[in-house]
């Protein structure tokens, strides 16, 4: 199973955490992390699980550049290809749209066929409203808040990836190598 990883980010964040993940997965994703800034939609079809990151801006609006790319979904058919999201917010600053980015990323992707894993327990967040809720327990895909809990960043992406992992069935021991 090939794994890419694709993100979007204004202020670097969600590069940070997409650089992390691909740290932590190794020969799981062999090429280099994608700025979807300068990303084809055909590039997405090169691979078989999408790590797919964004931020949510101006209160619940879609960061830049996943703005100006996702029109450019309805090229492609993303039928069999495995999404797994993760996303940056500001549970403290925008309480009423965390992480909504995120959800909104995910309706894209399903409405073009894809499927999900790496959904993620809202247990330990503090919020009132997200557009990323997957159920009233589970984010569609990883919360982080580097504003507020920049401390937790890091065991929070080890735990996620051992989960999707697992979800796919690998070796866990063989993602933390
Ligand atoms: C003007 C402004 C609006 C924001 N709006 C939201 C929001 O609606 N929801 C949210 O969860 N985070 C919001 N944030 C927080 C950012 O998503 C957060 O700082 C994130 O880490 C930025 O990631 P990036 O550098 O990868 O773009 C906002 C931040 C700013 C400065």
């Amino acid at each position: 199973m090939k794994m890419g990883i694709f993100y979007g980010s204004s202020t670097g964040n969600t590069e940070v955490a997409a650089e992390k993940i691909k740290e932590q997965m190794g020969e799981f994703v062999p090429d280099e992390i994608v700025d979807v800034r300068n990303a084809s939609p055909e590039q997405l079809l090169e691979y078989d699980l999408l790590f797919l990151g964004v931020s949510t801006w101006n209160i619940g609006d879609m960061q830049d550049d996943w703005d100006e790319f996702l029109p450019r979904l309805e090229e492609i058919d993303l039928t069999g290809k495995k999404v797994a999201l993760f996303s940056m917010g500001d549970q403290d600053g925008y309480p009423y749209n965390f992480l909504d980015a995120m959800g909104e990323l995910w309706e894209m992707c399903k409405a073009r066929g894809a499927s999900l894993v790496g959904v993620w327990p809202t247990e330990g967040y503090r919020f009132d409203e997200s557009r990323a809720l997957h159920d009233e327990e589970h984010f569609v895909g990883l919360g982080l808040d580097e504003d507020n809990e920049s401390e937790l960043t890091d065991d929070r992406i080890r735990d996620w990836l051992l989960k999707v992992v697992e979800e796919l069935g690998f070796d866990v021991s063989a993602a933390a190598e």
